[in-house]
C-alpha cells in the first residue's frame, strides 16, 4: 500500500469518523504510506472536535488535506480546489501537475468566494438547520435516517422497490434526487439539503408517500 484515502465526512453516508479514530489510523500506517484526507465537506460539520487535517498534516509529512469550492461555495463548475500538506509533498505535486491546470477565472472566483461577507456562516447555519429538519420529519416517517454532518442526508427505505417508489413520488413533483444503486445501496436515496422551499416540498412528497 502507497496512499490510502479516507472521505470524512464521508460520501454517500453523511456521517463523520472521529478525529481520535483518524489519528488511529494514521497512527497504525507504515510512515511511507500517504494518508490522503478528503475534506470536501468539511465547513458543514458540526460535530464538536473535528479535525478536517490541518493537525495531522502538522504533525507529521505524510498527510495531505484536500478541500474543494464545489460544495459550501457553489462553485462545482468551476473546478477550483486546494490543498493542505508538508513541503515535500507540495513540491512533487507542482513536478506532476499540468501548467495551468486551475483557470484564472476559476482562481478569481474562488478568491471573490472567500471574500463574500458571511457566506459561509450563513450557508452554514441554514444547512445545520435543515438538515435536522428534514431528518427529524423523515426519521417521524419511520424512515432509517444516517446521521449526517455534510449538506445532505442518506435516507434507508429498506427495499430497492420502495426506494424506487419515493424517488418516483418525489420525481413527480418535480424533487429529483439521488438514487444510490451506483453505491451499492438500491434502498437508500441520497438528498441534499436545498432552500427551505425545497425542503419543506421534500417533507411534504415523503409523508404523503408515507401515508399512500
Ligand atoms: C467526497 C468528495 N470529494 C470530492 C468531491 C468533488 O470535489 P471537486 O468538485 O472539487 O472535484 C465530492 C463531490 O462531488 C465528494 O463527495
Amino acid at each position: 500500500v502507497r496512499i490510502v484515502f479516507l472521505t470524512n465526512p464521508n460520501n454517500p453516508t453523511g456521517t463523520l469518523l472521529p478525529a481520535g479514530e483518524v489519528a488511529r489510523l494514521r497512527a497504525g500506517l507504515r510512515d511511507d504510506v500517504l494518508l490522503v484526507l478528503d475534506s470536501a465537506y468539511a465547513e458543514y460539520v458540526t460535530a464538536p472536535g473535528y479535525d478536517p487535517g490541518e493537525k495531522l498534516v502538522d504533525a507529521a509529512g505524510n498527510t495531505i488535506m484536500l478541500r474543494t469550492f464545489s460544495k459550501i461555495f457553489g462553485l462545482g463548475g468551476m473546478r477550483v480546489g486546494w490543498g493542505y500538506a508538508s513541503p515535500g509533498i507540495i513540491d512533487t505535486l507542482n513536478r506532476v501537475r499540468g501548467p495551468f491546470n486551475v483557470a484564472s477565472a476559476s482562481q478569481a472566483a474562488a478568491v471573490a468566494a472567500l471574500g463574500e461577507p458571511g457566506w459561509e456562516a450563513k450557508s452554514v447555519a441554514h444547512n445545520t438547520e435543515w438538515r435536522g429538519r428534514v431528518a427529524a420529519a423523515l426519521e417521524g416517517l419511520g424512515l432509517k435516517v444516517w446521521p449526517s454532518q455534510t449538506n445532505f442526508i442518506l435516507i434507508d427505505f429498506g427495499t430497492a422497490g420502495r426506494s424506487g417508489a419515493a424517488d418516483a413520488a418525489l420525481k413527480s413533483r418535480g424533487l429529483i434526487v439521488r438514487g444510490m444503486s451506483g453505491y451499492g445501496l438500491p434502498q437508500c436515496l441520497r438528498i441534499t439539503i436545498g432552500t427551505a422551499e425545497e425542503c419543506q416540498m421534500v417533507i411534504d412528497a415523503l409523508t404523503a408517500f408515507a401515508h399512500d
